[in-house]
């Protein structure tokens, strides 16, 4: 958790520390708008008409702030009420905060930062179909809850039943983060609760055409973070995205039905090359790649870094006019080459000019599970096909239409 915080820490370093910012969120114009704006609004229309009269899937929008992180909004209980969740395909529980319970700093978010967004948190009181399970849940950072069961929704499905952690202790770094909690897509091994997570339920009730969901996150900040909370692709469920995705995916098997979890044959950073297999997971919820200490070391000595350190552990810097000189991140899965150019592993910082983080890390603090995660740098270079019903992982070129949303 230590590692996902540090961009949010880098940020808040200056906004409190240097004060030379306020926090520049803009708001988030709707969607309807800015299709209008751009004149994509007929094409959009025609394109949801299609998706849902084939009902071959359903495509939730996606947000994110700071391009840490990325959420899309789901409905709880009778009569629904919209959560806003951060989608984690490295966790496999679906938990979000309890507003009856949950009433510290962190669950209404942190009193400075709240003037750029608004909680609204699960009110189980409201809700005609709610049903307590049972007492005792824990997930990543809901620290203490109960699991409870209610009608749920996303992305224009039909409603399923669902259980879900009802969080009232969460970690202080849900007052940072303007999402309610966490929907997560990793396989039920990892569900801390025994609860069948989101995607095996909407499975097995039929409510998905295929078991599968893609990710498309936009490749267009070129670098750099965009603040407030902006348009950042879209998750595909029930069905390959073909509208923002090459259909020609190279699939490999997963090595684990844990985490999205599988072999790497090769890796390859200017004259650092690993041909020996390893095991990698793909991760949502990281804004980083993560590779273990001695790969990075020898990719720090190969970049020019200037060593920042921070309230939350140590940080490289870069000047982003030079990442297009770096050398790639090369991954060899199955048979394909994936490449992530120094443009794709940087994000820019709002001060001092021309200053940008790198976001490759290690797994310091992370402690379990493989230690490569693919996190959102991955993801913003390659579409991501989670192929639930044949246990393997697809990848494919990422090919933005005239339309983007
Ligand atoms: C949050 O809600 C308040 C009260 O409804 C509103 O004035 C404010 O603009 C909202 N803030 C955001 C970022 O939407
Ligand atoms: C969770 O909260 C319950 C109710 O307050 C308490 O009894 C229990 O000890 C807590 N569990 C943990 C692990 O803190
Ligand atoms: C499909 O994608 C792979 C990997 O990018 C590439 O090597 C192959 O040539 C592509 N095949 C076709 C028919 O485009
Ligand atoms: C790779 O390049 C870096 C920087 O030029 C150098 O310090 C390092 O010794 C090189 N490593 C090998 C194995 O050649
Ligand atoms: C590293 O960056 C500094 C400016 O930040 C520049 O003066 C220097 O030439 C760079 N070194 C290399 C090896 O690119």
């Amino acid at each position: 958790m230590r590692l996902i915080l540090t961009l949010t820490a880098f940020l808040v370093f200056f906004i409190f520390a240097e004060s030379k910012l306020t926090l520049p969120l803009r708001r988030h114009e709707g969607l309807k708008n800015k299709l209008i704006r751009e004149g994509k609004w007929e094409e959009y229309q025609k394109r949801i008409s299609k998706s849902s009269s084939k009902g071959v899937s359903e495509v939730a929008q996606l947000y994110d702030y700071f391009n840490d992180f990325f959420s899309h909004t789901v409905q709880i209980g009778t009569p629904p009420q919209t959560l806003i969740l951060r989608p984690d395909t490295s966790s496999s529980d679906l938990w979000f905060m309890d507003k009856n319970k949950c009433t510290a700093d962190q669950c209404k978010g942190f009193p400075s930062l709240t003037s750029n967004f608004n909680r609204s948190l699960f009110d189980s009181t409201k809700s005609s179909t709610y049903a307590m399970v049972k007492s005792g849940f824990m997930s990543g950072v809901c620290l203490n809850g109960s699991l409870g069961s209610d009608m749920f929704t996303m992305a224009g499905f039909p409603s399923i039943t669902q259980q879900f952690g009802l969080c009232f202790d969460v970690d202080k770094f849900m007052g940072l983060h303007p999402f309610d909690g966490y929907l997560g897509l990793a396989w039920p091994a990892l569900s801390t609760s025994g609860a069948t997570p989101v995607v095996q339920n909407m499975i097995s009730t039929s409510t998905f055409d295929k078991p599968v969901f893609s990710v498309y996150l936009l490749n267009d900040n070129k670098g750099a973070i965009t603040y407030g909370r902006n348009t950042a692709g879209s998750i595909t469920y029930g069905g390959l995205d073909s509208y923002n995705c090459d259909s020609n995916i190279s699939y490999v098997p997963l090595s684990s039905r844990t985490y999205w979890q599988f072999t790497m044959g090769s890796f390859n950073f200017g004259n650092l090359t690993i041909n020996k297999n390893q095991q990698v997971i793909v991760s949502t919820a990281e804004a980083i790649i993560i590779l273990p200490d001695n790969v990075y070391n020898q990719i720090i000595a190969q970049i020019n870094v200037t060593y920042f350190p921070l309230v939350d552990g140590a940080k490289y810097l870069v000047k982003c006019s030079q990442a297009p000189s770096f050398p790639s991140l090369r991954f060899t899965i199955g048979a394909n080459t994936y490449v992530i150019p120094g443009p794709g592993y940087i994000d820019q910082l709002p001060t001092p000019p021309d200053t940008c983080a790198l976001r490759i890390e290690t797994p310091e603090g992370f402690g379990f599970g493989p230690s490569w995660i693919l996190g959102a740098p991955f993801y913003r270079t390659y579409c991501v096909h989670h192929d639930v019903g044949n246990g393997q992982i697809g990848f494919s070129a990422q090919t933005p239409k005239s339309m983007v949303i």
